[in-house]
């Protein structure tokens, strides 16, 4: 079978090639521009499927809020601002993504979620994160973002250097399959084309490993089957604490 994966993924490869070809000459940059629209379509689809996870997921985010003070939440890989109907309101949060295309979606969806209090949105990536001050916030999150970074460990050393002491760190994530599955199968052989596909996700990432070694004092994480296609089925869910 591990003979048959890598002949396939070889085959989607050499298919793949004008798209690599693309990406070595510099000119993938432009599907950036693109991007945004083509991930606003999917994220209210997204939404609609996950609703009842998110809702679950995020009911306990002000309960790491600091006595008497205003929750702060930063985000990472923010996208089109798909997580904002999910926080409490009254919050503060700060918005943070490596691609400055978001910003007219974002902007839309701050429109339709004015109950929140928006410090800023900062163009930088989640391995950098230097311009927030150290144990400044009190919630971080991260959806759909840890199968796109080019280094999880430092993203989450960042998620740790920006949470205050007792903060968490809030995610949900699509990993790779159980080995036994076809959809293991499959998520190696399309990776390459889903990488451009997904503006550099990759389906199979083991993020799950990562959170148990990032430090954390407690770590609540369950692998959940989302209702979604099977490349990005099996999900991890939860939430960690400083
Ligand atoms: C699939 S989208 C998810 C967007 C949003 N979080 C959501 O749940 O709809 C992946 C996001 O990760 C962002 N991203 C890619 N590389 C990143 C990095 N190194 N650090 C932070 N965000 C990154 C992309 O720009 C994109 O907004």
């Amino acid at each position: 079978m591990a003979c048959l994966q890598a002949c396939c993924t070889w085959i989607v490869n050499i298919l793949c090639l004008p798209l690599h070809l693309i990406q070595a000459a510099g000119l993938y940059e432009i599907y950036k521009r693109f991007f945004p629209s083509i991930l606003y379509r999917c994220s209210i689809m997204y939404n609609k499927k996950m609703y009842d996870k998110k809702k679950e997921l995020f009911r306990n985010l002000s309960e790491f809020n600091k006595p008497g003070g205003q929750l702060t939440i930063l985000e990472i890989g923010c996208g089109t601002g798909t997580n904002f109907e999910f926080y409490p309101p009254g919050c503060k949060v700060i918005c943070t993504d490596p691609n400055p295309h978001f910003q007219k979606y974002l902007k839309k969806s701050m429109g339709e979620n004015d109950r929140l209090s928006y410090e800023r949105f900062m163009v930088s990536s989640g391995e950098d994160m230097g311009s927030v001050e150290s144990e400044s916030v009190d919630v971080v999150v991260c959806t759909l973002v840890l199968c796109s970074v080019n280094n999880i460990p430092q993203t989450l050393r960042e998620v740790r250097r920006m949470l205050r002491p007792g903060g968490a760190f809030f995610f949900l994530e699509h990993v790779v399959a159980d080995p036994s599955t076809w959809a293991y199968f499959f998520q190696h052989v399309l990776q390459p084309f889903w990488f451009y596909f997904g503006d550099g996700c990759e389906v199979i990432r083991e993020t799950w490993k990562h959170l148990e070694e990032a430090g954390f004092t407690e770590l609540k994480l369950r692998h959940i089957d989302a209702p979604l296609l099977f490349l990005i089925k099996p999900h991890i869910v939860g939430y960690a604490v400083k």
